[in-house]
């Protein structure tokens, strides 16, 4: 395994799916995990087939529709769940089965009724009935991020020895701080003695806004997968966003790298966007509207001398529309005779000076000044000059 490879695990089609309102057939989720696939994801977590006959169909035609990429589908550690996601992932040429329990002693207390020495067998058991069917078992912990860290690295060696693949340390409630998480990673990486066995995976939730720094901080721990999704879709604030991370590390030089091919990212957020129906917010880093658009003088001014002054991606790296100069009345002058230019109306420095005073009138007006704006302003100043 190359070093510093990052696996970039696409939960989409599944924690992403359970947000609210964006139920998808079957048809749409081959679609997109079609697209997912050719984007260079490394595995798709395509659904959780015992929960419905739909879901079951969706991995089951997932699993025939793709070529290269894994494809995993979720279970409880309960051995029906098991047999239904093996049934599901018969035709995948890359199956994993993701099967996993609550450590922390709230779920262990409240949903399970429990100990730790029950949970820690449930653990084992499930791992070694899934490795009946499939070599590719992940193990998850859920809630990880507020588990006991002793019972956290016993479990995580317990599951190992059981033939876990990879072990999932799920922030399920989306709770740690970057270098908590960061610290229970190294944490298990020093104290779990069969850790080289395995590779560890970040999942984190958004619920304080730090699914995709605690994600990063996992794997500049060791972690060597992330869990995310499309525009960080999911259960209440989301999971760590997908187009994210990947430019993080593309960005940074942390010795470590993903397959992704970041010039799709956003057409790819546009169809989840589009087939979800769940539109992406307009700030959103990477895929949002505004990613690439410069509205107050001070940037607009530093970007049309040289964009590396306000832009630390060039938005054809990740498919956006070329960057936008939009027209506020925080614009200057040099925005709008960039504007005028594109337009095909070319004035002098007194004429700038002279038009922006008139174009402030108008923008203090609105909330945008667009072409048509801009051509009667150019026109009407031209028909008074020339009378
Ligand atoms: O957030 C979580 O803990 C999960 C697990 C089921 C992997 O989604
Ligand atoms: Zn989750």
């Amino acid at each position: 395994m190359a070093e510093g490879k990052i696996f970039i695990f696409d939960t989409t089609l599944r924690d992403g799916e359970q947000v609210p309102g964006c139920k998808l057939n079957t048809k749409e989720k081959v679609e997109l995990a079609l697209k997912l696939e050719e984007l260079g994801v490394d595995i798709i977590e395509a659904g959780f087939p015992i929960s419905s006959p739909g879901d079951f169909s969706s991995v089951e035609e997932i699993s025939k529709a793709v070529t290269d990429v894994t494809v995993c589908g979720l279970t409880r550690a309960v051995k029906k769940d098991i047999e239904v996601a093996a049934e599901a992932l018969k035709k995948a040429k890359r199956p994993r089965i993701h099967t996993g329990i609550g450590t922390s002693d709230l779920h262990i207390k409240y949903k399970f009724n429990s100990t730790y020495e029950e949970i820690l067998q449930r653990a084992v058991e499930a791992v070694k009935y899934a490795k009946n069917f499939v070599d590719d078992v992940e193990f998850y912990a859920e809630d990880a991020g507020r588990s006991n860290i002793e019972f956290l690295a016993r479990v995580t060696e317990a599951v190992i020895a059981a033939g876990a693949t990879v072990v999932n340390i799920p922030d399920t409630t989306g709770y740690c701080l970057p270098h908590q998480y960061g610290e229970k990673i190294a944490y298990l990486i020093n104290n779990v003695p069969n850790i080289d066995k395995a590779i560890l995976s970040c999942h984190c939730h958004n619920d304080l806004g730090l699914a995709t720094a605690n994600s990063i901080a996992g794997v500049i721990a060791g972690a060597r997968q992330i869990e995310c999704t499309i525009n960080g879709i999911g259960e209440r604030a989301g999971n760590t966003s997908l187009e994210e991370v990947v430019m993080v590390l593309k960005q940074h030089e942390l010795g470590l790298h993903t397959n992704v091919k970041t010039e799709l990212l956003n057409p790819v957020s546009r169809l989840v966007s589009d087939t979800m129906r769940m539109p992406v917010q307009p700030n959103k880093a990477i895929v949002g509207a505004n990613a690439f658009s410069h509205s107050s003088g001070i940037h607009q001014d530093g970007f049309l001398k040289e964009a590396t002054t306000y832009e630390i991606i060039n938005p054809k790296e990740v498919g956006a529309d070329s960057s936008q100069i939009v027209l506020t009345a925080r614009s200057g002058r040099s925005a709008l005779a960039f504007r005028f230019k594109n337009l095909g109306f070319e004035f002098n420095r007194d004429e700038v000076d002279e038009l922006y005073q008139q174009f402030l009138v108008v923008a203090d007006a609105k909330k945008e000044v667009i072409d048509e704006d801009l051509k009667q302003l150019a026109e009407a100043f031209k028909a008074a000059v020339s009378a």
